[in-house]
């Protein structure tokens, strides 16, 4: 009996001091003491492609360019900004990708899949916060997703002595209830699973301030909540010259041919991630009704729409446009897909005549990043506006308008390609909203925050 005692509190402190060594080590904020130490240390994490996460990306860049030292965790799909390769105190770490055959659209399948990847995510994910990479003062997570992210990362923060800071961009329950809808048992899990791990942040950002306002009350969150809105980043700058602009244009792969022929032509921009939050057969819908429009109204000029993103849906899309093209009910409007690079995508949206955004908005207080950078381009936006957090971006008819339907946009097509003194007008309200950047919104909270300036 005594002998089976002994053995059974040999095998618990045997595992005890197991676990022990195998822990992550710790922040120490004495642990360098170089004259060359960085004034802050953070990882930023971000379960999604790094390359296509920019507000991501510009705090890191921000950081790094505050004299912080960077550790920025994500999927390496795509090119991260060329700053973030070439800054010496920024550190790419990859995580592994989850293997392709858990990826599905299928209903069934994703519940029946779904766990098997968030494992998956939870084993790569401790093995880079935890051990990959040195312990740091702070870790910024992005948000959604949330799932494994915020459980991983609070334990990690816990054992690690490292300050947890959730930038909110929408909520992870909302963007679930897109896929399985609002009463979808998994999605009330999912809402009660962040509001409990949300709470052991030290602090949050978000994106806007009726987000700020959700989270005080239906989180009902202590610690800070900073709204922290979206800026475009310095790349994104007006083109005053209007021959420059046509002569982007006519360089551009893409859009070279048809800027070559003698014709009068708007060009409309539009970027998408092809998700279901955003419904790209909206945009369809107004260019077939507009292009019917321009065909018995000559003064309508043709319209040469130009569409970039990635994203699961864009298959479907494409031979649908390529359908209508070939039924001939596309005449005055010529839709390409493009795929830039960071610096003529900028220059594509400074030569553009005008942005479309198609964000729906889960939760209603999110706000698509791709209209702020229109507005750093100095282009005016046309966007679908039935959500809360609008009127935070666009001002109705200074900057932009806000359709809420196929029908209501291709009105506002036909209205601001038709009067150029319209256009013009919200074009110089664009311009004056690409003042606004992210480092003055940036520096004076965030900076303070992390001790940076
Ligand atoms: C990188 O960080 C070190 C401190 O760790 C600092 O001395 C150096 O100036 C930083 N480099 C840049 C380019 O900011």
């Amino acid at each position: 009996m005594i002998d089976t005692l002994i053995n059974v509190a040999f095998c618990v402190s045997s595992l005890v001091t197991v676990l022990m060594l195998l822990l992550p080590s710790q922040y120490d904020p004495r642990h360098s003491t170089k004259s060359t130490r960085p004034k802050t240390s953070v990882q930023i994490l971000v379960l999604g492609d790094i390359g296509r996460s920019p507000r991501m990306q510009y705090h890191a860049l921000s950081i790094a360019r505050n004299g912080g030292q960077v550790v920025i965790i994500g999927y390496t799909e795509s090119d991260p900004h060329p700053d973030l390769i070439s800054h010496p105190n920024v550190t790419i770490v990859p995580i592994r990708p989850h293997p392709a055959i858990l990826q599905t659209s299928n209903k069934l399948l994703f519940t029946l899949y779904g766990p098997l990847k968030v494992l998956f995510q939870v084993v790569c994910l401790w093995r880079c916060l935890a051990y990959t990479t040195p312990p740091s003062r702070w870790l910024l997570v992005q948000n959604p997703p949330s799932i494994p992210t915020l459980a991983v990362a609070s334990l990690s923060c816990f054992l690690r002595q490292t300050r947890l800071v959730i930038d909110w961009h929408n909520f992870g329950y909302s963007i679930l209830a897109l896929k399985l809808g609002p009463n979808h048992p998994l999605v009330k899990v999912s809402l009660w699973y962040e509001k409990i791990f949300c709470k052991s942040a030290f602090a949050h950002f978000c994106v806007t301030d009726a987000m700020r306002s959700v989270l005080k009350q239906d989180f009902q969150l202590q610690a800070p909540i900073l709204p922290l809105h979206d800026r475009p980043a310095s790349h994104f700058s007006p083109i005053q010259d209007a021959d420059e602009r046509i002569k982007f244009l006519a360089s551009l792969p893409e859009t070279k041919e048809i800027c070559s022929k003698p014709i009068r032509l708007r060009v409309l921009v539009s970027s998408t991630s092809w998700t279901p939050d955003e419904d790209f057969s909206v945009l369809i819908e107004a260019l077939l009704q507009y292009s019917k429009l321009a065909t018995s109204n000559t003064d309508l000029p043709e319209i040469l729409a130009i569409i970039t993103g990635k994203g699961p849906q864009k298959e479907m899309y494409m031979q649908k446009i390529a359908t209508l093209e070939a039924a001939g009910k596309l005449k005055k409007v010529t839709i390409r897909t493009a795929w830039l690079s960071v610096a003529d995508y900028a220059k594509l949206l400074a030569s553009a005549s005008l942005g479309v955004s198609l964000h729906t908005s889960s939760s209603g207080v999110d706000l698509p990043m791709k209209v702020v950078d229109m507005f750093g381009a100095g282009l005016p936006v046309v966007g679908w506006n039935r959500f809360e957090a609008w009127p935070e971006l666009v001002t109705e008819g200074v900057n932009g308008m806000g359709f809420g339907s196929a029908d209501e946009l291709a009105e506002q097509l036909a209205k601001l390609f038709g009067d150029d003194k319209k256009l013009e007008a919200l074009r110089v309200g664009a311009q004056k909203e690409s003042t606004r950047r992210w480092d003055d919104e940036w520096n004076p909270i965030a900076g303070k925050l992390l001790g940076l300036n």
